[in-house]
């Protein structure tokens, strides 16, 4: 893995700064990785543990967009990781970004947010649907390493119902034209590009949308506030406004009406992003409870000692290990070429519970200190929340998978 080599040397090894963090040595027992990707778990790792855990906090509390970070990030092949060579990627996997993810998840989450969106959301769909024309000119320019995509589907009236998007788009002359307002849109401030979905025909209603290729700051699109959030505050999530915004008819990605195809195929595999999120978010916070019960004394011994502690433990580990082997299928589905609608929807919603769940009782297994800022457990609780609701509820979760479980009973 190219990234290995990469790596300043100097985040490798040391002693890990901060309280929680001792248990990121810990190594999980898991099915056998390929070398390299045994490797590359190791470098993000070791990238996460210097650079972004004892930042973490600080990010937090300044909704501070880890610039540098993510830079260091790009030049490690982290952001681009599953385009091929020729565009400057780093030509890996799905379930090596699924690992990656997830060490970068662990030791900052709303980092493993932006990473997730220039990888799945912006780069997939440019990636599977785009002309040879458009990959050279919208990836391949860009790999010097500090530009971001980002995604723009959701609408203030509109989230998990994306076919009633109102957002419009027309023909004038060699131009498109575009109107409306785009919602919640993770990277909104610091992207150079976004990919986004209009309508080009409303009596066609879902088939009527198409994707575009819109490069930011452009006139005619402007951004909304930052919104003040509950957790993943590192990273910048806001309207984008398109005000007769005017782009070259050239930047339609794939044919006109394919933009809600494209939007669903985008967030199968962005979901598999999504659970590895969770995945390190809820590693983080179980590294977290392990380390404070093994420390912490109450009637005479450390906690650990007592079988309620334990239980919660042990369910702990229960969730987040059925979880990451349910994330790794998918991954492993979708590099196999096969069908994964049904198993990216079955490993974000394992993923998100579990790392709901996880942070949730992380909480309660540091009494006291987990319910202030000096420890992690309460971030890892806010960071957690998020994988339950973006790109895709829980809810819209549940409706994807039993309508393909059903279609697949029918045949
Ligand atoms: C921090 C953050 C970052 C985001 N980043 C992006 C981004 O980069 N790009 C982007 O396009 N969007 C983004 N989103 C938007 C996100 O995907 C939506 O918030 C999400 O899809 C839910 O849509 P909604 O908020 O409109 O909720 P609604 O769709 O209004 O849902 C409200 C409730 O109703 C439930 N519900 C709705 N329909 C059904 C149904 N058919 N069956 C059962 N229950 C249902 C939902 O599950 C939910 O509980 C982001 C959101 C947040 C908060
Ligand atoms: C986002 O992806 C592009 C496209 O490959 C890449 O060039 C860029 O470096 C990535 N962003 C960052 C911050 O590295
Ligand atoms: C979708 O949301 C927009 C506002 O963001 C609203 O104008 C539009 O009517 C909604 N679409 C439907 C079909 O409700
Ligand atoms: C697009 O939006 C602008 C500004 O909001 C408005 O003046 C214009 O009439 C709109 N055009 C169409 C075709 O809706």
């Amino acid at each position: 893995y190219p990234g290995a080599v990469a790596l300043p040397l100097e985040v490798r090894g040391g002693e890990a700064p901060g309280r929680c963090m001792r248990q990121l040595h810990v190594v999980y027992q898991t099915v056998e990785l390929p070398e390299t990707h045994q490797m590359l778990r190791q470098t993000c790792r070791d990238f996460a543990e210097k650079e972004l855990a004892p930042i973490a906090a600080q990010l937090d509390k300044e909704h501070r967009f880890p610039a540098e970070q993510v830079k260091k990030m790009g030049s490690l092949g982290l952001l681009a990781m599953d385009v091929p060579e020729e565009y400057k990627g780093a030509g890996l996997d799905y379930l090596a970004y699924s690992i990656a993810m997830e060490e970068i998840s662990r030791g900052c989450a709303s980092t493993g947010a932006v990473m997730s969106v220039n990888n799945s959301l912006y780069l997939g769909p440019l990636l599977k649907f785009g002309s040879e024309e458009q990959k050279h000119k919208w990836i391949a320019p860009f790999t010097a390493g500090d530009k971001v995509g980002c995604f723009a589907l959701s609408e203030p009236g509109n989230g998990s119902d994306a076919g009633a998007a109102s957002t419009v788009a027309w023909l004038d002359g060699d131009e498109w034209v575009l109107n409306g307002t785009k919602a919640w849109i993770t990277n909104a401030w610091e992207a150079s590009a976004t990919v986004v979905f209009a309508t080009t025909d409303k009596s066609k209603k879902h088939k009527g949308i198409s994707a575009f290729l819109v490069p930011m700051p452009t006139p005619g699109l402007s951004l909304g506030k930052k919104e003040d959030k509950l957790g993943i505050r590192a990273s910048s999530t806001a309207n984008l406004i398109f005000e007769d915004c005017r782009i070259p008819k050239a930047n339609l990605l794939g044919e006109q009406g394919m933009g809600f195809k494209i939007a669903m195929q985008t967030l199968d595999s962005g979901r598999i992003g999504i659970a590895s999120q969770a995945l390190g978010i809820a590693q983080a916070a179980l590294d977290c409870a392990v380390d404070y019960s093994e420390k912490r004394m109450a009637f005479g011994a450390p906690i650990t000692k007592l079988q309620a502690i334990q239980f919660k433990l042990a369910d702990m580990a229960l969730a987040l290990e059925s979880a990451r082997l349910l994330t790794w299928r998918a991954a492993m589905l979708k590099d196999n070429g096969k069908p994964y609608t049904k198993e990216a929807a079955i490993a974000k919603l394992a993923a998100s519970e579990a790392a709901t769940a996880i942070s949730h009782q992380a909480i309660q297994i540091l009494g006291g200190m987990g319910y202030v800022t000096e420890m992690p457990a309460e971030r890892h609780y806010r960071d957690a929340r998020i994988t339950e609701i973006y790109e895709g509820t829980s809810e819209i979760q549940r409706l994807v998978i039993a309508g393909q479980l059903l279609k697949a009973y029918q045949g």
